[in-house]
């Protein structure tokens, strides 16, 4: 008997073996064909209500950090769906154990198929097979493609002896080692768990609001530390995702309403069929995370630093740039080099500026809401309420900052990678990028006395400290004040950028720094891109005459519900 028991391990544990790359699979072309297909995806943004509630702890996986459920609402509509029901109807057949075997019976296999019949019949899956026909991966025979289907989501294999898995049970179910839940990426599967009082969310590490989580939950005795999933995609639009990166065996990076996603599908041949072991999804600063579920902490997110069409947009907007100043418009000092909080007040920043150049209508209208002292820089007093002469002035250069030739360039790439909202200027402005630079939220534990307007064209203090202030216009009018005190530099390429320390009406900038030869509408633009489209960090890579240029930009929620709000941008 015991003899028995081992030849069973050993055959199991040698039949599951990763597959290996398929030679002939363009990785440019799965990217492609699956931001095209997340752009078509009918998502359910409006129809779903998320509360996030606090981060999750990495040190004590125990706590629950979210007392309310991370679904609030989920549409009737959503849930009357045939992807929904067919999902739903399948949950109840399955326990997250890899030890116990997955269900043979009758009623099983009718889910089963009733399942198969809706998600293949869905456009998502007929564009993905009609892909995988053309990178040879798949055969124009649907009873083939359907088998092919089957194996990877629901053949039942075994990692240990009993035939306890299979990809459906690892993505949208849940599947368990021991106590801990190593797979699971859905976030229908979530929800259904969720509601049916079987998951308990413990709040989240990070996320892209209303796209992607990465979270900790509890399942029964189970608990899974950290797992990641998109927000919002349909179903059938990930089933179809997962497979294509799966049957090309690659691991695409993909956009996803212009969030950068990457996405990792490993399968295993069991018996020559292909199974679907996991699926891994990670974004920003999650890719970067360790203790994900094993085996997935290799992931290399290339962070946009290969983004060509970024670099065409930036030299575009160069070129396009008639206000930047002139090297004889403006003149500067950097004076001492320093390294650390050293610096003994040196000369102005600013030597010269040929102040012909706030006659542009883009200075003129900025130097405006510098004048009538818009913002209160304190970060524990609220900002006043957006009306009236205050709301004139930050709306006229907003107008006119977006009415710029940079501004239009920047417009297009958004739209070109389908960013949301982007279907029309007026909309795009109204929806996103108003909230996101004049949303308001707290950095000091309930006054909304932030936004990303003032953080980075005005400039914020908080506990005698500079914060934010990333535009040479407000630093040379605050200088003309006598309001600064420069005190030396880090770095600067030549007069176009730099970084270095001063004080602001008494209060310190240990490291700051801006673009000293660009227009502020080239600012406002390139930053907008950045922190939407290549945010999360230092994510954002590009070369100004040669110089490289990064772009560190955050985004959070707004604290007055407006939607989403740029928590800062700077270049360096
Ligand atoms: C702009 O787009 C919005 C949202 O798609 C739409 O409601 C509005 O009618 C559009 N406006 C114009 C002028 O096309």
């Amino acid at each position: 008997m015991m003899i028995l028991r081992n030849c069973v391990f050993f055959f199991v544990a040698a039949a599951l073996v990763y597959s290996k790359p398929i030679q002939n699979v363009d990785l440019a072309a799965v990217n492609t064909f699956l931001t095209n297909l997340a752009a078509s995806d009918v998502r359910t943004d409006s129809l779903v209500t998320l509360n996030y509630q606090n981060m999750a702890s990495k040190k004590s996986p125990d706590h629950d950090n979210a007392k309310d459920p991370l679904f609030t609402t989920v549409d009737k509509s959503v849930l009357g769906s045939n992807a929904y029901i067919t999902i739903a109807n399948l949950m109840p057949f399955f326990n997250y154990d890899s030890d116990t075997a997955v269900p043979t019976s009758a009623d099983y296999a009718s889910a089963v198929k009733d399942f198969l019949d809706n998600f293949i019949a869905s456009d998502a899956v007929k564009q993905a097979w009609t892909f995988l026909q053309a990178q040879g991966v798949s055969t124009s025979d649907p009873i083939d493609f359907r088998q092919q289907l089957y194996n990877l989501w629901f053949l039942p294999y075994a990692r240990n002896q009993a035939l306890g898995s299979c990809g459906f049970k690892s993505v949208f179910v849940g599947e368990a080692t021991g106590t801990v839940v190593n797979r699971f990426a859905n976030w229908v599967g979530f929800y259904i768990q969720e509601n049916a009082g079987k998951f308990n969310y413990h709040g989240w590490f990070t996320k892209l609001n209303g796209i992607a989580i990465d979270l900790q939950f509890v399942a029964g005795s189970d608990e899974d530390l950290e797992t990641s999933f998109l927000l919002n995609s349909s179903p059938t639009f990930e089933f179809a995702a997962y497979t294509v990166a799966a049957l090309t065996n690659t691991q695409p990076s993909i956009l996803i309403q212009g969030e950068e996603i990457d996405i990792q599908a490993p399968t295993l041949s069991v018996n020559k069929a292909t199974v679907l072991d996991k699926v891994v999804i990670s974004f920003g600063s999650s890719s970067k995370a360790t203790t994900k579920h094993a085996g997935s902490g290799t992931t290399k997110h290339n962070g946009g630093s290969t983004d060509a069409a970024l670099q065409t947009l930036v030299d575009k907007m160069w070129g396009d740039d008639q206000d930047r100043p002139s090297a004889t418009q403006v003149t500067m000092n950097w004076g001492e080099h320093i390294s650390g909080k050293t610096g003994t007040k040196g000369a102005n920043l600013f030597t010269t500026v040929d102040e012909s150049i706030f006659t542009k209508k883009q200075y003129a209208d900025l130097i405006t809401t510098y004048t009538q002292d818009l913002f209160t820089a304190d970060v524990c007093k609220a900002e006043p309420a957006m009306g009236g002469f205050r709301k004139q002035y930050l709306q006229g250069v907003f107008n006119t900052f977006t009415a710029t030739p940079m501004f239009a360039s920047a417009f297009a790439y958004l739209q070109s990678i389908n960013y949301k909202e982007t279907s029309n200027l007026t909309n795009f402005k109204t929806k996103v990028l108003w909230p996101l630079w004049f949303g308001t939220y707290t950095r000091c534990k309930g006054p909304l006395g932030s936004s990303g307007w003032e953080h980075v064209f005005s400039g914020e203090i908080k506990s005698n400290e500079v914060d934010g202030q990333h535009d040479w216009v407000r630093y040379y009018t605050e200088q003309k004040a006598d309001k600064m005190v420069y005190d030396g530099y880090y770095t600067h390429d030549e007069n176009l950028i730099g970084t270095f320390q001063y004080k602001w009406n008494g209060a310190l900038k240990p490291k700051g720094g801006f673009f000293t030869g660009t227009s502020p509408a080239f600012d406002f633009s390139i930053l907008s891109v950045c922190a939407l489209a290549h945010g999360n960090g230092g994510n954002c890579h590009f070369k100004v005459t040669n110089y490289p240029i990064t772009v560190t930009s955050y985004l959070q929620d707004c604290g007055d519900g407006s939607g989403t709000c740029l928590a800062t941008a700077y270049p360096g």
